[in-house]
């Protein structure tokens, strides 16, 4: 079966052309189109220029992608979470596609992309746990099968790309701040500064990183010569603390097969060696899932994966009735 995904949500319009075989998904043709050079003036995304260069840039790129291409068996889209302006654009190509080809369309939740961005390299073991971490979400998620969850914690303010990318702006870094953060950390003392790790001991799955980022803001305005390295080392492993604390502890209640590590911010190499190490400690048997740091960031691939489970187990979306939801939790079922 083979498989177009398109992405456009957030600063990225993706395409991929994915074939599903017995062995696996294999990637036949991707490209994205970054807005990001566009949006650092801004020091964030802007929906209504996000959703003009969505409109622009997705022609083009689906264009390039089915170019000598027999049509695909079937089209999968992000329906939402995410900023509508965006989602609009994505579903009505879709749309036009579905309609013109009469082959099937379905609508994806951005976060079940994330989380099956891992099939990309290998087959998810369930029950799984997954910690998500993006610039708009941070969740810790059940997994019992494809498309069947439970979000046992997310953020109650800021997600944790965005603490990342908030602390990065203060120093006077672009958009997105999370790979410079963490660029800097790499030559500085992660204990130099004792920034606080709000709810890490808090007796359940949520996590706040409002008040680290203001405590990060406050120590620069009173500290203005600190070191930046120990600066972007200390925030940084402070945001990996609460993460991984968090997480084991669910291992510990809910012992998975395996534990998924997604979303933008499981670029983090900090990140991912402390889980890969913290995880073999506490539960060897264990598979430690991360997303390829090649398809951490949204990607249409990881649309088409996500699209082919969801169409497989309970068919596709109605075509002429599928529509942006700007708020789709991910545990709740289409
Ligand atoms: O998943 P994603 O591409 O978009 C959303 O759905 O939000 O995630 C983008 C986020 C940004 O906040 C960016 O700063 C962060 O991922 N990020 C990182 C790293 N690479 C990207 N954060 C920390 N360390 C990184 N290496
Ligand atoms: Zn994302």
């Amino acid at each position: 079966m083979r498989i177009l995904g398109i992405e456009s949500s957030c600063d990225d319009t993706s395409v991929a052309l994915l074939e599903k075989t017995e062995a696996g998904f294999y990637i036949q043709k991707e490209k994205t189109a970054s807005q990001i050079e566009i949006h650092k003036k801004y020091g964030g995304v802007i929906p209504e220029i996000a959703g003009r260069k969505h409109a622009e840039q997705i022609v083009p790129l689906i264009e390039h992608i089915l170019e000598n291409q027999e049509k695909p068996d079937l089209i999968a889209v992000r329906s939402g979470p995410g900023l509508i302006t965006g989602l609009l654009v994505g579903i009505e190509a879709a749309r036009a596609l579905s309609y013109a080809w009469n082959i099937p369309l379905i609508g994806v939740n951005h976060i079940d992309g994330h989380l099956h961005s891992v099939e990309l390299e290998q087959p998810i073991q369930f029950p799984a746990l997954a910690l998500v971490v993006s610039g708009g979400h941070t969740e810790l998620v059940l997994m019992r099968d494809h498309g069947d969850y439970t979000k046992i914690g997310k953020t109650r303010d800021d997600a944790v790309g965005e603490c990342f990318d908030k602390c990065a702006k203060i120093l006077g870094f672009d958009y997105p701040g999370g790979p410079k953060i963490s660029r800097e950390g790499k030559m500085g003392n992660p204990s130099a500064i004792a920034f606080p790790r709000p709810m890490m001991k808090d007796a359940n799955y949520d996590f706040s990183f409002a008040g680290l980022k203001t405590a990060a803001l406050y120590h620069l305005r009173d500290h203005p010569d600190v070191s930046v390295p120990d600066f972007c080392a200390s925030v940084e492993q402070a945001m990996i603390d609460v993460l991984i604390e968090k997480t084991l502890r669910a291992v510990k209640e809910f012992a998975p097969k395996s534990v998924l590590l997604v979303g933008g911010v499981s670029a983090n190499t900090k990140l991912r060696d402390t889980l890969k190490e913290k995880l073999l400690d506490i539960a060897p048997d264990t598979s430690c899932l991360l997303s390829p740091k090649t398809h951490s960031m949204d990607n249409g691939a990881m649309i088409a994966v996500a699209g082919y489970y969801a169409y497989t187990k309970k068919g596709a979306s109605d075509m002429m009735a599928l529509s942006p939801e700007p708020q789709w939790a991910v545990d709740r079922p289409r």
